[in-house]
């Protein structure tokens, strides 16, 4: 199936491409950008997840797209959504996720491209509901989360962490369509 893509004022949010696989590998061998998971990507791993997410793209049509700055063509990191791979509380449920490369936060990207696909996500796929989760400690995508007009859960343990890991522990935001559609009619009003 393809993937398409979307536009944003200063982002493009297009499928996977074999040149985005240095930056792609850069971003996820960097400890400050991998803080909160279990430890960075080495360059197999990181192809085996861009492996993933055009498998996934494949899959359900949608998915983690690349994400680039229009202006320079430079890929800045990811952003979409999955389904959620793992059995929990609240699942089956699909996510938004995303990961910049360090030079690009602080700009507002994230946040950007983030509205950009829950839009997609509602709009276009009429999910029901689209759900985010991360670790306490990182403050950044929870905050992200709130921007987006993300409602808190209940916390909950990573099921694929072992019990006493460190990061098992995660918060869960979520929002539904028609409170964001509430959202978008109140801020274009
Ligand atoms: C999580 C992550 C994507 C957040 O990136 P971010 O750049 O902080 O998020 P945003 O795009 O919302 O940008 C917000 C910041 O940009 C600033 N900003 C600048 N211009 C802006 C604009 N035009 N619009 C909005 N914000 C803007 C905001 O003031 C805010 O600054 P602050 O961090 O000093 O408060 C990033 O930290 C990351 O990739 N982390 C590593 C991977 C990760 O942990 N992923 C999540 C796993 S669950």
């Amino acid at each position: 199936m393809n993937a398409i893509s979307l536009e944003t004022p200063r982002l493009r949010l297009r499928p996977w491409q074999e040149s985005d696989q240095e930056a792609f590998a850069a971003m996820n061998a960097d400890p400050e950008v991998m803080l909160h998971f279990p430890a960075p990507l080495n360059r197999t791993e990181s192809g085996g997840l861009m492996d993933r997410f055009v498998n996934h793209f494949e899959t359900h049509g949608w998915g983690r797209w690349a994400v680039e700055e229009r202006e320079t063509g430079k890929l800045l990191g990811f952003c979409g959504l999955a389904t959620v791979p793992f059995q929990t509380t609240f699942t089956p449920a699909v996510e938004i996720g995303w990961r910049f490369a360090r030079e690009y936060w602080g700009k507002g990207y994230a946040f950007e491209a983030a509205q950009a696909a829950l839009r997609d996500g509602f709009e276009r796929l009429h999910l029901p509901e689209i759900v985010s989760f991360t670790v306490p400690a990182n403050v950044r995508s929870y905050r992200l989360m709130q921007r987006l007009g993300m409602q808190p859960g209940n916390n909950f343990e990573h099921p694929k962490l072992a019990v006493c890991h460190p990061l098992r522990e995660h918060v869960l935001y979520r929002i539904t369509r028609s409170q964001f559609e509430k959202d978008w009619a109140d801020q274009v009003h």
